[in-house]
């Protein structure tokens, strides 16, 4: 029995009306901060993802070659070919540009819960604001956005400036492997890696720099930083705005496109895979030959979100009517079941020839509702509506029935 890929998944039906139904709400908040969907080719050519991150980050890509010998790559994330559209399409638009997108994303990386090869961010990316206030209003949309899922979570801000002036001396290599450690909280290799450098007077600043949730007390330890005025500003505006978070100057993020305000969600009932959203402050436009153009964005890991909503997510909405007819009452049904689906109703007929005692069996398993046209309905023009619920029988006019199906909640 052929399989499919390792790292993928099927959906199966109610799986699918969970996400779209979560999906959906994530739609309505972008739609109510004037976020703006676009949508972008699922490959790229792969110097669009190298440029900025190196050749090293081919190793976690899907890249293959064409037909025409072109390197092309799926894509691992959103965010760049976002801005490759951007230089392409929009470079004249009114600024700031407020954009979204629902897509899929391939990373080879080792399959485990919440981790995939193929998965899919909800993100948006608001481009041309350098303000504390776009620094703002990308936080506050994040929490709303994850407030609307559903999911249990934790709002985490940083800067990276702050850890960037610490270890400003050291090579910029060292300098993101130092930021890595710490990131992972991992002390032990931090401490091994400041010893080989002969650093060791980092480890404290950089230690506290990491433990501290106090913004004066961060400048204090990581010294003056331009950005100063503005991360105040930004805080301001997130504390007046009552939002949850925290502060955490430990935040590195994984790609390595950020420049200034970066910032993390984790769901709490997650294992290893608990980070449900990332983003941050940034600039690629330039790099992909367009204006220096400063953006700010964050995407939202929908499958965590999903497996942190768990069985929650699984309610089904619809109310079912199955529609049972006997050969006499079949053209009759025909139009009953065209009526109820005007009404909006989700009805389904049966298609199995099966007798109607059959038929109503299958439907106590699959429905809310019996709608059942026999010799005397087909007759009458009248139906029989069943309740599958509480058995509750009566025969009344077709407008009647329709109105007590939809005055019935969901399941
Ligand atoms: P990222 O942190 O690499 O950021 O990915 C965003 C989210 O996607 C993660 O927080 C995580 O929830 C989810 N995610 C990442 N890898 C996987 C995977 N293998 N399986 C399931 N979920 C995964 C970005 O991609 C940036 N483009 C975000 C951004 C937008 N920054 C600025 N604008």
């Amino acid at each position: 029995m052929l399989q499919k890929p390792r790292g993928t998944r099927d959906f199966l039906p109610d799986e699918m009306e969970a996400r779209r139904a979560v999906e959906w709400r994530l739609r309505e908040v972008a739609r109510r901060w004037g976020y703006r969907e676009v949508c972008t080719p699922e490959f790229e050519d792969l110097e669009l993802f190298t440029m900025r991150s190196g050749e090293g980050i081919i190793g976690e890509m899907y890249v293959f070659e064409d037909k025409g010998g072109r390197k092309l790559a799926l894509r691992p994330e959103i965010t760049a070919a976002v801005i490759r559209m951007y230089v392409n399409e929009a470079k004249v638009a009114p600024k700031p540009l407020r954009w979204c997108y629902y897509a899929d994303c391939f990373r080879y990386e080792r399959p485990q819960k919440g981790r995939y090869r193929q998965f899919w961010q909800f993100g948006v990316e608001l481009i041309g604001a350098d303000t504390a206030a776009a620094d703002a209003e990308t936080i506050l949309l994040a929490s709303d956005m994850l407030n609307a899922t559903g999911v249990t979570y934790e709002l985490k801000v940083g800067h990276l400036s702050l850890m960037r002036n610490l270890v400003k001396d050291l090579e910029p290599v060292m300098q993101r492997k130092v930021r890595a450690h710490l990131d992972k909280k991992d002390f032990d290799g931090l401490n091994a890696t400041l010893e080989s450098l002969n650093r060791t007077d980092l480890a404290a600043s950089l230690t506290a720099l990491v433990s501290t949730r106090n913004l004066a007390e961060a400048f204090e330890i990581a010294g003056a930083i331009p950005e100063k005025e503005r991360l105040e500003q930004t805080v301001e505006s997130l504390d007046a705005s009552g939002v949850k978070y925290e502060l955490n100057f430990g935040i590195a993020r994984g790609l390595d496109y950020y420049t200034g305000i970066v910032f993390e969600g984790f769901a709490q009932n997650l294992g290893a895979e608990n980070q449900i959203l990332g983003g941050g402050a940034y600039r690629l436009a330039q790099l992909f030959g367009g204006d220096d153009v400063a953006s700010c964005g964050f995407a939202v890991g929908f499958d965590r979100v999903m497996v942190s909503l768990g069985e929650t997510a699984l309610n089904r909405k619809d109310t079912v009517v199955g529609l049972a007819c006997m050969s006499e009452g079949r053209k009759r049904a025909l139009a009953v079941g065209r009526a109820f689906r005007d009404a909006g109703i989700r009805t389904e007929m049966d298609l199995m020839e099966r007798g109607l005692g059959a038929q109503l069996a299958h439907a106590a398993k699959s429905a809310d509702f019996a709608v059942v046209i026999g010799k005397r309905e087909a007759e009458t023009g009248e139906v029989t509506l069943k309740n599958l619920h509480t058995g509750e029988q009566k025969t009344v006019g077709l407008d009647e029935a329709i109105a007590e199906v939809r005055a019935h909640g969901a399941r």
